[in-house]
């Protein structure tokens, strides 16, 4: 009997996946619910095979009443075909997100059948040290905003002896923790909720390669409370990892021992810049720590501590399962290995794009992602969340890597990507960002604090002017104080949204003009191929 396969993942249940797998459920057919393919327009994707391990065919935008009468057939308007053909995953070049949509996030054996655990193993078979050789080798950089050499901070805790918990006893036991990070509080992003509730074995198994790697025995994923499908999902899989020993004492039979927690943010996005959220982690108020010491030395409780985004640890596995040079082979520059890009807001065909490195912003707007979803010309593209700059639409040509943004201005951050059509009003968005950094700031350091409250009130006093030249100067003025001043990337990367709109937007800028700027600025889709 054929098997259907119906997203479990919380963008396809906000789309009614759960009343359509309830109603093939009823009519007797087997229903595996698994992940998001990440082709978020087309949520719910039902999909069949012949057998669990068939080729796929799939449907978009099921309805549940569509499935009252019986299955979708080949003969629907809504039948998209072979799934793995559709031009959007076609092109994709997936290790992280190899299984995410393909198998049942928390069945253990799917996962082992998809090549799960063959990274653990491999590593397990190396010293520590050849594998923080191998994470060095493929090149990975941190994916949560930084892009810091992953394997550079891992040899960094790799060295440092085990510590006890600051303020304890001489003789307490002695740690070294892997954190992850899973706090996303980027606008337009979402991979790495998708993994936690996708392939969950994948970050626990990555994870395990890590505490193999610098000789940790405890893991915590800092969740955010705003993902409770991925807290339950990633709270369920630990349990079954434990029961697989893939956890716990002697991990796959070997002499290492680690053990993982979820701890659940409380909703602030400061909470996911890493000093505070160890702050946040140890039972205080979310602020930011000066540094040194580094957490690599001192994190968490005052022990060594590997912290990496969800997405950095999720690609360890499949890099010790099929090389370091295979994975370093792809991307450019310094940029090896692929992206998880996160195409959001005004975009008609939303979701997730995992490729190399070096595809260009144009391919992913307006190739991938088909320009606005409200038909509109595009304005703008706000890439790296909301302390990323903006990119005008007919400045699309820039390939995506950290230096090639770089040269531009830019960043990657964490690989969204928000589209906006010309309706949007660039000096609002300007104004936005010191809005949110005035909301979001920890209130540590006064350049950010106090500068960006002084920069809303700056901006409105150049929307406000009819010789806005003094407001202009003041308030690049007050931005080049919070880059220089600020203590972390929070006050030190707000300027760069401002400054962006500003240079790459004038217009909107201009007093005696507002109100008439935006329509017809933009890029539509047809003009830009
Ligand atoms: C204000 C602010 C918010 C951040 N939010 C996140 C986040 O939600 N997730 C994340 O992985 N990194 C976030 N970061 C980056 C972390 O501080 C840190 O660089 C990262 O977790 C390290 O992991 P990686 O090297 O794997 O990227 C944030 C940084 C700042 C300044
Ligand atoms: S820049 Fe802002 S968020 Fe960062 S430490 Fe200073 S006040 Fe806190």
């Amino acid at each position: 009997m054929s098997v259907w396969f119906v997203p479990g993942d919380a963008a396809a249940r906000s789309m009614g996946a759960d009343r359509v797998a309830d109603v093939l459920t009823a009519q007797g057919l087997e229903v595996v619910r698994t992940g998001s393919r990440g082709l978020l327009w087309l949520e719910p994707l039902v999909e069949c095979a012949p057998t669990r391990d068939g080729v796929r065919v799939g449907w978009g935008n099921v309805k549940a009443e569509d499935v009252a009468k019986g299955p979708p057939t080949a003969t629907d308007a809504s039948y998209l075909g072979e799934v793995e053909k559709i031009d959007f995953l076609a092109g994709q070049d997936r290790w992280i997100y190899q299984r995410v949509g393909v198998i049942d996030p928390l069945d253990p054996d799917d996962f082992v059948a998809h090549g799960g655990m063959s990274g653990l193993r491999a590593a397990l078979a190396m010293a520590p040290t050849a594998v923080v050789e191998q994470v060095l080798a493929s090149g990975l950089r941190g994916r949560g905003g930084a892009g810091f050499p992953a394997g550079i901070k891992w040899r960094t805790v790799a060295e440092q002896a085990p510590a006890r918990h600051k303020g304890q006893a001489v003789d307490a036991p002695r740690h070294k923790y892997i954190c992850v990070n899973a706090d996303e509080g980027d606008s337009g992003t979402f991979a790495d909720r998708m993994l936690m509730e996708g392939d969950p074995f994948c970050l626990l198994e990555g994870m395990a390669i890590a505490a193999h790697g610098v000789g940790a025995d405890r893991g915590v994923i800092y969740l955010r409370s705003e993902y409770p499908d991925a807290i339950r999902v990633m709270n369920e899989a630990i349990e079954k990892a434990r029961t697989q020993g893939w956890l716990g004492a002697g991990i796959l039979g070997s002499d290492l021992n680690f053990d993982v927690t979820v701890r659940v943010g409380a909703g602030s996005y400061v909470c996911g810049e890493e000093t505070a959220m160890l702050e946040s982690l140890e039972g205080r108020r979310g602020m930011v720590r000066a540094k040194p010491p580094l957490p690599a030395i001192e994190g968490l409780f005052g022990t060594p501590t590997v912290i990496n985004n969800v997405l950095t640890i999720a690609s360890v596995p499949s890099i010790l399962a099929r090389g370091a040079d295979a994975y370093a082979a792809l991307g450019e520059e310094r940029s090896r290995g692929t992206q998880v890009f996160q195409l959001a807001g005004n975009v008609a065909r939303g979701g997730i794009v995992e490729v190399a490195f070096g595809i260009s912003a144009h391919e992913l707007v307006f190739g991938l992602g088909q320009g606005t979803r409200s038909g509109r010309p595009l304005k703008a593209v706000q890439v790296g969340g909301p302390l990323g700059a903006y990119l005008r639409a007919d400045a699309l040509d820039v390939p995506m890597a950290y230096e090639a943004l770089a040269a531009r201005g830019a960043m990657l951050g964490h690989g969204g990507l928000v589209l906006f059509d010309d309706s949007v009003d660039m000096a609002e968005q300007a104004r936005f960002a010191m809005e949110f950094c005035v909301e979001e700031s920890c209130g540590k350091c006064t350049p950010c604090r106090i500068g960006a409250v002084r920069g809303v009130e700056v901006i409105d006093d150049l929307l406000a002017s009819d010789a806005p030249g003094d407001a202009e100067d003041l308030l690049r003025d007050l931005c080049d104080v919070m880059t220089q001043g600020s203590l972390c990337a929070m006050g030190g990367l707000t300027p760069q949204p401002v400054l962006s709109a500003l240079d790459q937007f004038p217009e909107d800028f201009d007093g005696g003009r507002r109100g008439e700027t935006s329509a017809g600025q933009g890029v539509a889709h047809e003009q830009a191929h």
